[in-house]
């Protein structure tokens, strides 16, 4: 049976259209690295993405780079239908996946009965249009900056941030920076086992106007030639520093690294919706608990709420790990969201890791742990390469992860 309730815009039309729409669309189930639809050919059909994940790329310079990929419960195709144009990229599965195909006309239709529909379709319009309609990709230099997020502690957020930043900049070889906005009680120096004179609360002394220039002098250099801005090391530092002055660094740091990896505090107010805002990806980081996945839940409601694009937000289970009285199907269906990453639960590296100050990826005797592999496929994921279909496959994780 098809389930449509993971689509929330189709919640502004009567019960009936959307019954109408599960008799209408084509439904398809394909595997893995099967394309749905290329670049250039007619655009006939919009597309309800309902298990699996697709990847949405563009051609550059003759090779196909993902711009962002979608989940179930998102949709793809309101651009094309709206301006009429062609097919503006491709779509390639990365895990096995289901869709449901709607007539364009049908979409046409409903736009023109439903103003609730209308706005959500335009709203969504809005957020991709300017990002698929430019010719081909990557024509600015500046990078992007990604968020791990949850308002609860405990969720890895700092761990996972500063392993992926040392990954990133390790094996991918990408220029990196990690930013700790926790500002009043950062954990990254102890992470990464580094001093912390050099810090936000330094910079924001340094007179302005900002640059590149004068931000450098305060980033802190690990052995890998990753940079870290540190938070202030006591908080009444820390609660001295502007959302402003952090909008204004981020955007500066955004232009001058590949990636800009930002770790958080466990609250939710301005300065985490401002830096929400401005991330290109979030990382919603939960456990299998259930008090995590109450807050995970009304998180994903309240990052709706800001009109935050649904592609942004990915939900990463970390400390996954069997007979937990929780399956990733119950946590996927309590949260009506995929999960796109799961990190399994590694205690006996993980927490030495961080009492030692030598980060798991830093390891070398760990290559190849699932753990490890976890990260791989996130940072894989982050640098645009397309994960090889016959390895990337949501099962096999789910199996490597709980050994099923
Ligand atoms: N995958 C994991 N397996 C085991 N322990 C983990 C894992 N990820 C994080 N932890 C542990 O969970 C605790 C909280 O992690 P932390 O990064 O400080 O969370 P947050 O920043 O979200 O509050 C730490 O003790 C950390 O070592
Ligand atoms: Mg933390």
């Amino acid at each position: 049976m098809i389930n449509l309730k993971t689509f929330s815009f189709l919640s502004t039309l009567p019960g009936r259209e959307v019954e109408n729409l599960k008799k209408l669309g084509r439904h398809l189930k394909l595997i893995s690295g099967t394309p749905l639809i290329k670049e250039k050919e007619p655009f006939k059909e919009f597309i309800l993405l309902l298990s699996g994940q697709i990847s949405v790329g563009k051609a550059h310079h003759g090779k196909r780079k993902t711009i962002f990929s979608i989940d179930p419960g998102n949709a793809y195709g309101e651009v094309e239908i709206l301006n009429g144009t062609t097919t503006l990229t491709s779509l390639v599965g990365t895990q096995d996946y289901e869709v449901l195909l709607i007539p364009k006309e049908e979409i046409l239709r409903l736009i023109g009965l439903y103003p609730g529909f209308a706005r959500e379709i335009r709203s969504s319009y809005c957020q991709r249009a300017s990002l698929l309609l430019e010719e081909g990709v990557a024509k600015s230099r500046s990078g992007q900056i990604i968020c791990f997020f949850n308002v609860k502690g405990g969720a890895g957020k700092s761990v996972i941030s500063a392993n992926t930043a040392l990954m990133l900049k390790k094996s991918y070889r990408k220029k990196v920076v990690l930013v700790d906005l926790n500002l009043c009680f950062g954990d990254q120096p102890i992470i990464l086992n580094l001093p912390n004179e050099k810090n936000f609360f330094e910079l924001s002394r340094i007179r302005p106007p900002m640059n590149f220039e004068k931000i450098q002098t305060q980033l802190t250099v690990h052995p890998t030639g990753l940079r870290v801005l540190f938070s202030p090391p006591l908080p009444e530092q820390g609660a001295q520093i502007r959302i402003d002055f952090v909008e204004q660094v981020l955007e500066i740091l955004k232009d001058n690294f590949d990636f800009v990896i930002v770790d958080t505090q466990n609250q939710f107010g301005d300065l985490e919706i401002k830096t929400l805002e401005l991330s290109d990806m979030i990382f919603l980081m939960t456990t299998m608990e259930l008090t995590f996945i109450k807050n995970t839940k009304l998180i994903i409601d309240l990052l709706q709420k800001l009109k935050i694009p649904r592609e942004k937000v990915k939900v990463v289970l970390n400390r996954a790990f069997k007979s937990l009285g929780l399956e990733p199907s119950q946590v996927e269906v309590s949260l009506r969201y995929a999960i796109s990453h799961f990190i399994p639960s590694e205690g006996e590296i993980v927490i030495p890791s961080v009492n030692t100050g030598t980060p798991f990826v830093m390891q070398k005797k760990l290559e190849g742990s699932p753990l490890i592999v976890a990260l791989e496929k996130i940072c894989s994921r982050l640098v645009g390469e397309d994960p090889n279909p016959g390895t990337w496959n949501m099962f096999s994780v789910v199996k490597d992860v709980f050994g099923l």
